[in-house]
């Protein structure tokens, strides 16, 4: 029998919800960082007495001295982005000893022709579009996650972490892969010579050997760790609205991104979570195409982008931006089981007047309902039904407690806590660890 220890940290709305931040806070309570899901589309921001270090394949965690982070079977790997990180750090004077990383041998390479495959993809769909057609192209993060995960799926060509580090192996498969890809390729109208299988392999086989000192079963060193009793914290990447099977499909990501994906992408069993934190931007924003009920084109939505500056870390990408929809965060709260809320970003929106909240979508036939469609045909044509309330005009990104929220901040988080019906511990006021507030009566325990 496990007993439960562990925490998980998910985003509730689509990305970039403050993840990274928080994931760092609560590491100094734990022992194991550990990703189970996505790969180098994630972008964690965190910001350290004014450093401010952006992850996209390392845990979070690894800004924690003495902890070990584990990037686990469930993510996709690219092994250059990954090297990119390890030596951004060692330049920070923050070295990443192999104690320190634990890669799984079981996680599937993102390879140069899956990030090809990728944008190729996406510019055929979008000039497609261009000219008349349905809009199929999703504003991928273009790192190659999608083909990576349809190769693992697929099975005969995927390529494992641990296949790196056999040479002949790897050229026997890519021989194959690069064949197929190559025709792939031109097909997708990429003018480029085909893909080179010896030159590949020596190449990826080299990174493999960089690598070597970090990659290991990950499956039993977490169940090695719970055993011993270390307290695990899985860092999700993406966020539910963008997991594939509960998301707003087909504008999703290509992994189970909600805390469903726990088990799957790390080995353990669900059982070991005992608390789960759901991460929520105090507003809306979204990167990429997809349905955004709570959307603001207007000026609101334009203030919010400059004062959150919300633009990707990963690609840099203006967010499209909006008000919160309760609607939408209530079931992510569901799907991913979560105990708390940590509320983000709420200096945001110091200054408005009043603040909207989707409490209920209106449907075309003029029927009202409280349930989320996690499905963006569907979602595209809910009208949001709104609450307003009174903003604050207070800044807050200084304060240190409670008792110092203006009494609107307050009453916002209660409404949220109530809506969701999950208490709110943590309420963040800026991007740096200590501008956080740890709520001491959780809002709506
Ligand atoms: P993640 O992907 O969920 O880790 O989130 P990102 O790092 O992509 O985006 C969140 C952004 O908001 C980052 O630039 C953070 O530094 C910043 N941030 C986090 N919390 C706060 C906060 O409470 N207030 C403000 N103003 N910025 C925050
Ligand atoms: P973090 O972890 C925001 C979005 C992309 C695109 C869709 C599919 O930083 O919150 P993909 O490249 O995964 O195939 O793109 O998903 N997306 C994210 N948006 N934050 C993320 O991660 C995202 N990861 C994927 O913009 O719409
Ligand atoms: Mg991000």
């Amino acid at each position: 029998m496990m007993t439960p220890s562990a925490t998980a940290v998910v985003g509730l709305q689509w990305g970039d919800e403050g993840k990274g931040k928080i994931v760092d806070l609560l590491a100094a309570d734990h022992d194991v960082i550990v990703r189970y899901n996505g790969g180098a589309n994630a972008g964690h921001t965190v910001v350290i007495d004014g450093d401010r270090y952006a992850l996209h394949l390392l845990p979070s965690g690894i800004l924690s001295p003495d902890r070990v982070c584990v990037v686990g079977n469930g993510v996709v790997v690219d092994p250059q982005q990954l090297l990119i990180e390890i030596k951004s750090l060692r330049e920070r004077g923050r070295e990443v000893q192999p104690h320190q990383l634990l890669v799984s041998d079981r996680s599937h390479v993102v390879m140069p022709y899956h990030k090809e495959h990728d944008g190729a993809l996406e510019t055929v769909l979008a000039r497609a579009a261009d000219h008349g057609d349905e809009n199929l192209s999703i504003g991928t993060t273009r790192r190659g996650i999608g083909p990576t995960y349809a190769d693992k799926v697929h099975r005969s060509l995927a390529i494992r972490m641990g296949d790196l580090l056999d040479k002949a192996v790897l050229r026997r498969r890519l021989d194959i892969v690069c064949a197929i890809r190559s025709r792939e390729l031109e097909a997708l109208g990429v003018d480029a010579p085909p893909l080179d299988a010896a030159a590949l392999a020596t190449e990826y086989h080299a990174l493999g050997e960089q690598l070597a000192p970090y990659i290991t079963d990950t499956v039993y060193a977490l169940h090695d760790a719970v055993r011993a009793g270390k307290r695990l914290l899985f860092e999700g990447a993406n966020a539910c609205l963008l997991d594939i099977d509960h998301g707003t499909f087909p504008y999703v990501t290509s992994s189970n991104c909600s805390t469903l994906g726990i088990p799957p992408g790390t080995g353990l069993p669900g059982s070991v979570i005992a608390e789960t934190v759901g991460i929520v931007k105090a507003y809306g924003t979204r990167v990429g195409e997809g349905p955004f009920p709570t959307e603001d084109l207007g000026a609101s939505g334009e203030r919010i982008r400059e004062r959150g500056h919300e633009y990707g870390t990963t690609t840099g990408r203006p967010r499209r931006c909006g008000w919160l929809d309760l609607v939408a965060v209530r079931y992510s709260a569901m799907v991913c089981g979560c105990t708390s809320l940590a509320v983000m970003l709420l200096d945001v929106l110091s200054g408005f007047e009043t603040l909207k909240l989707c409490t209920g979508y209106r449907l075309s036939d003029g029927t009202v309902t409280d349930r989320f469609f996690p499905d963006a045909r569907k979602l595209a044509m809910v009208e949001p039904i709104w609450e307003t309330m009174p903003g604050w005009a207070e800044e807050i990104d200084s304060i240190t407690s409670e008792d110092q929220l203006p009494a609107a901040a307050r009453d916002y988080l209660d409404r949220i806590a109530d809506f969701v019906g999950c208490p709110v511990q943590i309420a963040s006021v800026g991007p740096d660890r200590v501008q956080t507030i740890r709520m001491t009566e959780a809002v709506g325990a």
